[in-house]
């Protein structure tokens, strides 16, 4: 059972933030990545579809014999998790929970900033975690779909980000945060940008690095860490690779190989 792959799945290319982490802190873990491309965004998508969306994915790595689940994709979290696990008789992780926790450890003054997709946002899925680990804190969130183009384009520094950055998160500040939980994919990439909005007073968390520890601590938990080195990733897609490999290998730092279309439904 330890032998097999760990499955990952996202909307598209963003989850690969969370892939990157977990390579570099599993790097004998076998990974199988799948995204979403042909369907991508699910931040913009009402609750329902992106359910059946996750269902699918979920079932295809299933299919391919995966001893854990990770949903990379806080959209998809924030709304299937639930269902995931009732469905699938295998452990499942999202990024909302692990990101939440470590917001809670992080906060001094108990005011968390999160920020995410419409869809993320709307569910409500990081106040209700926060809260039921600490009732005390409050938590001040904002959708900030633009991030995701942006990152996408390569411009997650450019002066646009920038500006983008100040609009979007100005309430935010204006509420007092000392924390601000980045609860998309492609918030990693803004980190700079953020910082630089925001100065050295707010700490940032990182949902893709808080996931892969806890993936690590479920792998150990359940003695299903991969004893053979090192490990390898192979990737599918739902729509024709070109796209995801030239995006995905600015989103990973080099190039990507042996991304397989395939279809879902
Ligand atoms: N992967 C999505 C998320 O983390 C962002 C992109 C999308 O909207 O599909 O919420």
């Amino acid at each position: 059972m330890s032998e097999r792959a760990i499955g990952v799945f996202d909307s598209g290319v963003g989850g690969l933030t969370v892939l990157k982490e977990m390579v570099r802190l599993l790097p004998g873990e076998e990974l199988v990545y799948l995204g979403d491309t042909a369907r991508v965004p699910y931040g913009t998508k009402s609750p329902r579809t992106v359910l059946r969306y996750a269902l699918e994915a979920a079932a295809f790595l299933v299919e391919q014999r995966v001893k854990m689940l990770v949903v990379a994709c806080n959209t998809a979290s924030s709304v299937a998790l639930t269902e995931l696990e009732e469905r699938f008789s295998l452990p499942v992780v999202g990024v909302i929970e692990p990101g939440a926790r470590k917001a809670v450890a992080v906060t001094r003054n108990r005011r968390v900033g999160v920020i995410g997709t419409e869809g993320t946002i709307a569910s409500g899925a990081y106040t209700r975690a926060i809260q039921a680990l600490n009732p005390s804190v409050e938590v001040f969130s904002a959708p900030c779909p633009l991030f995701v183009p942006l990152a996408e384009e390569g411009w997650a520094e450019h002066p646009v980000a920038v500006l983008t950055a100040r609009e979007y998160l100005a309430p935010l500040m204006e509420n007092g945060i000392d924390t601000l939980v980045l609860g998309c994919t492609h918030y990693p990439l803004l980190k700079n940008t953020l910082r630089l909005v925001l100065g050295d007073g707010v700490a940032l968390v990182d949902s893709a690095e808080e996931t892969s520890r806890t993936v690590e601590g479920m792998l150990n938990g359940r003695k299903l860490p991969r004893q053979s080195l090192p490990g390898q990733t192979r990737f599918f897609v739902t729509d024709i690779p070109t796209r995801f490999v030239r995006v995905g290998g600015a989103f990973l730092g080099h190039s990507l190989q042996g991304v397989t279309q395939v279809s879902l439904d």
